[in-house]
């Protein structure tokens, strides 16, 4: 006789309950890195990157730092208890060691009471994959809400002498709060990987610093990514038109532009956080997307395509409401 195993399940439907976001208080000016030795130009940065200003933490501010401050927010505005969360999970590639996790020391500072807890590695685009994992967990009845954070650091893998990569990165964190829902406001995920090129984007094993062929990232981004975004909102079951708010990786303002043009989306308002955040990694989404949500430039229930892609070379896109 074959033994069956029980299955769980949760509720029919998953979306985001609240947001929140942290930006470290040093502003980083693209002035600041030319005090600092950096050769380059104001206008270079803002016309071949689009950053004006970015963030890093303090010599002794960690990721997990970040993280708590923008997971508390994001429980705040979810109204979720503490003892209601049942999985932590945290999308970062910029822990200073590969273990321990941040997601438990995350959750035991938060509060959060033996909750399932691990971390997600998928590069700037982690906060998608992290998402549709607490959004499967509460659907399989594995665990009643998820705070998902996305928190990083990259100041910490800065080649000071590299100014192609030291002058777009930056620290921060983002947060969301997934939970059981009447309708759905997760739409399904459409993601994927191209291995081929997984060392365009990668932190050095011997210098330990951050490297990327910068080019051949940008000609990826622009060039494949439009059907994936537009794969996702068909998956959603709705159309162009009715995407309120677009909040891709924000890697560079190029490539946001180029994307938004591809794509066409005659409605939506269009992220360019990246303008005053610097490209944050796997926190970028979850950044951008609190603080326009916060603004009110995007409003309560509207869609918003999600799409996250960078280091692995992997991506995701997804269509989510706003909380
Ligand atoms: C990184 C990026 C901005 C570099 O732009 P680029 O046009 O490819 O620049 P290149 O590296 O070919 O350099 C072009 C020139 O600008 C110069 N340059 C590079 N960085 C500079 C800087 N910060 N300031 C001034 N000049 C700079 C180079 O030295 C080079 O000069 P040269 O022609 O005299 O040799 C661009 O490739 C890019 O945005 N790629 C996407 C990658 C990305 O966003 N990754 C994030 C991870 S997802």
């Amino acid at each position: 006789m074959t033994t069956r195993l029980a299955t769980s399940a949760g509720p029919h439907a998953t979306r985001i309950l609240g947001l929140g976001h942290y930006r470290p208080a040093n502003v980083i000016t693209n002035h600041d890195l030319i005090a600092r030795g950096v050769e380059t130009d104001d206008e270079w940065i803002k016309t071949r990157v689009g950053i004006a200003e970015r963030h890093w933490a303090d010599p002794d501010e960690t990721v997990v730092d970040m993280a708590e401050q923008a997971g508390s927010k994001a429980l705040a505005a979810s109204g979720v208890s503490t003892a209601d969360v049942d999985l932590v999970l945290v999308a970062t590639c910029t822990m200073p060691t590969p273990v321990p996790a941040a997601a438990p020391n995350l959750a035991a500072r938060l509060g959060i009471d033996a909750p399932g807890a691990f971390d997600v590695n998928s590069g700037c685009s982690g906060f998608v994959y992290a998402l549709n994992a607490a959004s499967a967990a509460v659907l399989t009845g594995q665990a009643r809400n998820v705070l998902v954070v996305a928190a990083e650091r990259f100041s910490g893998w800065l080649d000071m002498t590299d100014r192609s990569t030291c002058i777009i990165l930056a620290d921060g964190a983002g947060a969301a709060v997934v939970g059981p829902s009447d309708a759905s406001g997760l739409g399904p995920a459409v993601w994927g990987s191209d291995g081929a090129q997984f060392d365009s984007v990668a932190i050095d094993e011997d210098s330990h610093f951050f490297r990327q062929e910068g080019q051949t990232v940008y000609r990826w981004a622009t060039g494949q990514m439009a059907p994936v975004a537009l794969a996702a909102i068909e998956r959603a079951g709705l159309q162009p038109a009715d995407i309120a708010a677009f909040v891709p990786h924000q890697a560079n303002l190029r490539i946001i532009e180029a994307l938004a043009r591809r794509i066409e989306l005659p409605n939506a308002v269009v992220a360019r956080d990246i303008v005053t955040s610097g490209n944050t990694s796997a926190a970028t989404i979850p950044l951008a997307l609190s603080r326009m949500v916060e603004s009110g430039e995007i409003a309560s229930g509207a869609p918003v395509l999600l799409l996250g892609f960078g280091s692995g070379l992997a991506y995701a896109g997804q269509v989510v409401l706003a909380p």
